[in-house]
């Protein structure tokens, strides 16, 4: 299919990523040659197009579909059972095929059970959503939450494929379109400053999923995400650019108990790290303020409570990014260049929250 982007993720062995229209048709052709059997895990949301997927699949094949709980309640190691459940009941062998089509809690609770299943098959992701397409199902990180936490449990399982099929999100919410378009931000301000020069052009219609600016930026944000994982696919040192914005964000959600948008929350902690950046004497006033622009234009929230502090840095101090009780932020020196700040003065993080604290 000519209009048909291709991005490859380095790897042994690594994978390719296919952003376009229509993708969903040929999804058998990603399927590896010799799977008889696939096992399709989607969320209620997508009941009816997981049953077109399976009737377009069948065939010489077997497809199962295993409907899992919405969004984070997908994400519990019952449902990962469930899905074992499925596969064992099944016959599912080594050389078959697990389909994540959803969102990045499917696609997540998907590649768990892909990674754990006879200790690993093969596993294609088909993200639905825009946070899925440009962070969640690229990169092999998979996982499912506990009691105890978030994405405590989990493996590095990379896919064999994925494929980002644009006219999907056509049924998104505009607020989950935007929630997740944070994340292209970030790429914009870390990696791809075109992204920036794009919502700048036209904030209202960009995150228009039929629009070619749209298209463009989500393969900016993916080709981001892409060198980075294809580089670091471990978290060993570069993928840590990635957690921009991550540090006071993560601690936001977890102080508003999950019911912020992950969009939401870091669009406030990247406003953040530019101040921490600024104030450090690393960033202009003006790639600073840029940050509150661009955001509030696409109507992301900038600020939180003022009154937080204390309770966001002990979060943070408990961040994974943190070694020992060192905290660690990413910040930037400029545009399109993250940098590593360790253990920044009290003093330093109060001054930047105080830029935020509304
Ligand atoms: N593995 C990673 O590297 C990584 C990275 C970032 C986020 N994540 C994970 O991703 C999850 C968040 O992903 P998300 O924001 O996609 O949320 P989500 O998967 O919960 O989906 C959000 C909502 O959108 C609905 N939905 C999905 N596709 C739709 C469509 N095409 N049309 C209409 N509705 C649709 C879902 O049913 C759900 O209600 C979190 O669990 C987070 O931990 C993982």
């Amino acid at each position: 299919m000519s209009d048909t982007t291709t991005i490859s993720v380095a790897g042994d062995p690594g994978y390719d990523i296919t952003v376009g229209r229509g993708l969903l048709e040929t999804l058998g052709e990603k399927l590896p040659a010799g799977a008889q059997k696939v096992l399709v895990v989607h969320p209620p949301t997508l009941a009816a197009q997981a049953e077109a997927l399976r009737a377009q699949l069948m065939g010489d094949r077997q497809v199962l579909l295993a409907e899992i709980p919405d969004a984070e309640q997908g994400k519990r190691v019952e449902v990962a059972a469930f899905c074992w459940q499925v596969m064992g009941q099944a016959d599912f062998t080594r050389t078959d095929v697990v389909v994540g089509f959803g969102g990045g809690a499917v696609t997540d609770l998907a590649g768990f059970v892909a990674a754990t299943w006879l200790r690993g098959v093969a596993l294609v992701q088909v993200p639905t959503t825009v946070l899925g397409m440009v962070d969640a199902a690229v990169g092999g990180k998979t996982g499912i939450n506990t009691a105890e936490g978030k994405n405590l449990v989990g493996a590095f399982w990379p896919p064999v494929a994925v494929v980002c099929d644009l006219d999907l999100l056509d049924t998104l919410s505009k607020n989950e379109a935007t929630a997740g378009f944070a994340e292209v931000v970030k790429a914009g301000f870390i990696w791809h400053p075109e992204i920036l020069d794009l919502i700048e052009a036209d904030p209202t219609g960009i995150v228009d999923p039929k629009g070619e600016a749209f298209r463009r930026c989500v393969e900016l944000a993916i080709d981001m995400k892409a060198r980075v994982v294809g580089e670091d696919l471990r978290e060993a040192g570069l993928r840590e650019v990635l957690n921009y914005g991550h540090t006071l964000g993560h601690a936001i959600e977890h102080a508003e108990r999950y019911r912020w948008r992950h969009g939401a929350a870091i669009s406030v902690g990247m406003v953040f790290a530019a101040e921490l950046s600024r104030l450090a004497g690393r960033l202009s006033d003006d790639v600073a303020q840029r940050h509150r622009t661009v955001l509030e234009s696409l109507g992301l929230p900038t600020t939180y409570r003022a009154g937080a502090f204390q309770t966001l840095k002990a979060t943070m101090q408990r961040d994974k990014k943190s070694r020992g009780s060192m905290l660690r932020f990413i910040v930037l020196d400029d545009l399109a260049r993250p940098t590593v700040l360790q253990a920044p003065d009290e003093s330093l993080l109060f001054a930047a929250y105080q830029e935020v604290g509304a």
